[in-house]
């Protein structure tokens, strides 16, 4: 086909991007495909990874650990950004690929590539991630889909892969399609697809089973500073250390699962099962830390915000002139936001119990009922006197009419 000779493939060991291996090669005619598999701290062992693509013909195999910049530089702004896709998906798994995208571009740079590869399929939001962002970061390059276009069934996939010598799925009796991170994990397909169908225990993983959690809650204190968690219990921690803890915590005491119908970029909607528990704890501490920090009017338009910053992360638009331009909105109003927030996890509950700031805007004498205040009781009538205008002269007029 004359497509490409050299093409750096982001590799995850599954058996889509398995089969892309062999398929570029014998199908599409590429002379070399390096494998790229990128450790986001999902807990697979990368080595035998690295030496599968090896096996199945990928000309060299190279593993980056990108944790630390997955949680500092990805993680971490979205926990600024309170971001839920739809109110509630915190974009584990759509925030690891803008970065897998970079990576995967810097390497096609060093080995002279002339075209990089992925095996997404056509139907899911990830296709529209990586080639959204390549396309930001390298416009001249080329992205070759074999996944988009060779038609396969799942079948016949692993039938061709076993061609070339790609091991058979092991758990081919698993029915799931799960992605996997140090933010969280995503899982799909098989009984899941009928919306009305429970989600079996089994495909939990992270998060305990709330009504198993441990019948005595656990007290967790969170410090922030310029929104950026900093410290567990006091004790400072760097961000990887930060999801770690947090992801223990929230998960022994079964919070964080999310159970939701979303809206894909390519029009459908779909079912998925999140289990998200430190980032979902984050956040919670986190948006309770800016309501004490935060004027009203700086808040009020944030919400706005941040559901934009969420929705252009879910479509892809990481690399994009208006991410940058929220994320300069995003730095300026978390400059305040510096404290502590004290939760409480029990049985899938997560409450809020306490939170205190040296930035804080809550005045105890504006706020109290007792003596000590010193809130303008008088002053209020005047301001309702105004306030209360447009709304009197409506009604005023709205008489006049009956
Ligand atoms: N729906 C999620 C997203 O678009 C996760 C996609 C991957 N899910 C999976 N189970 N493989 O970000």
């Amino acid at each position: 086909m004359g497509r490409a000779r050299r093409v750096v493939l982001a590799y995850s060991g599954g058996v889509d991007t398995s089969v892309c291996i062999p398929y570029l090669r014998h199908a599409w005619g590429v002379e070399e495909v390096i494998a790229f598999a990128a450790d986001l701290g999902q807990g697979d062992e990368l080595e035998p990874i690295r030496r599968k693509a090896l096996a199945i013909g990928a000309s060299q195999s190279i593993v980056a650990d990108l944790v630390e910049p997955f949680i500092r530089d990805y993680g971490f702004p979205a926990i600024r950004a309170n971001a839920l896709y739809e109110g509630r998906y915190p974009l584990s798994t759509a925030l690891a690929r803008p970065l897998i995208a970079r990576r995967l571009v810097e390497i096609a740079r060093e080995v002279d590539a002339d075209a990089v590869a992925h095996g997404c399929t056509g139907k899911g939001n990830d296709q529209v991630r990586f080639d959204m962002a390549i396309g930001a970061l390298a416009p001249d390059l080329k992205v070759l889909t074999p996944a988009r276009e060779w038609g396969m069934s799942r079948e016949q996939t692993i039938a061709y892969g076993e061609r070339f010598g790609v091991p058979s799925p092991v758990s081919r009796q698993s029915p799931y399609s799960i992605d996997l991170n140090l933010l969280g994990r995503s899982i799909e397909a098989g009984p899941l697809e009928d919306p009305m169908a429970e989600p079996p225990e089994a495909v939990f993983a992270m998060v305990c089973n709330p009504a198993e959690a441990p019948d005595s809650p656990s007290t967790v204190e969170i410090g922030f500073e310029q929104g950026n968690p900093v410290s567990i219990d006091t004790e400072r921690l760097d961000p990887v250390s930060i999801i770690r803890r947090a992801n223990d915590l929230a998960g022994r005491h079964g919070f964080g699962r999310i159970d939701m119908i979303e809206n894909r970029v390519v029009g459908i909607k779909s079912r998925e099962i999140y289990e998200t528990p430190g980032l979902l704890l984050l956040i919670r501490a986190h948006q309770e830390l800016e309501a004490i920090c935060l004027t009203a009017d700086v808040a009020r338009y944030k919400r706005g915000i941040e559901s934009s910053w969420a929705d252009l992360v879910y479509q892809g638009l990481w690399f994009g002139p208006l991410k940058q331009a929220l994320d300069g909105f995003l730095d300026t109003t978390q400059r305040n936001v510096n404290g502590t927030v004290r939760l409480r996890l029990h049985k899938g509950h997560c409450t809020v119990l306490g939170r205190c700031s040296d930035d804080s805007l809550y005045d105890p004498v504006m706020a109290t009922y007792g003596a000590e205040d010193q809130f303008d009781h008088r002053a209020a009538e005047g301001f309702i006197y105004v306030w209360g205008m447009p709304n009197r002269l409506w009604s005023q007029q709205q008489a006049r009419h009956t």
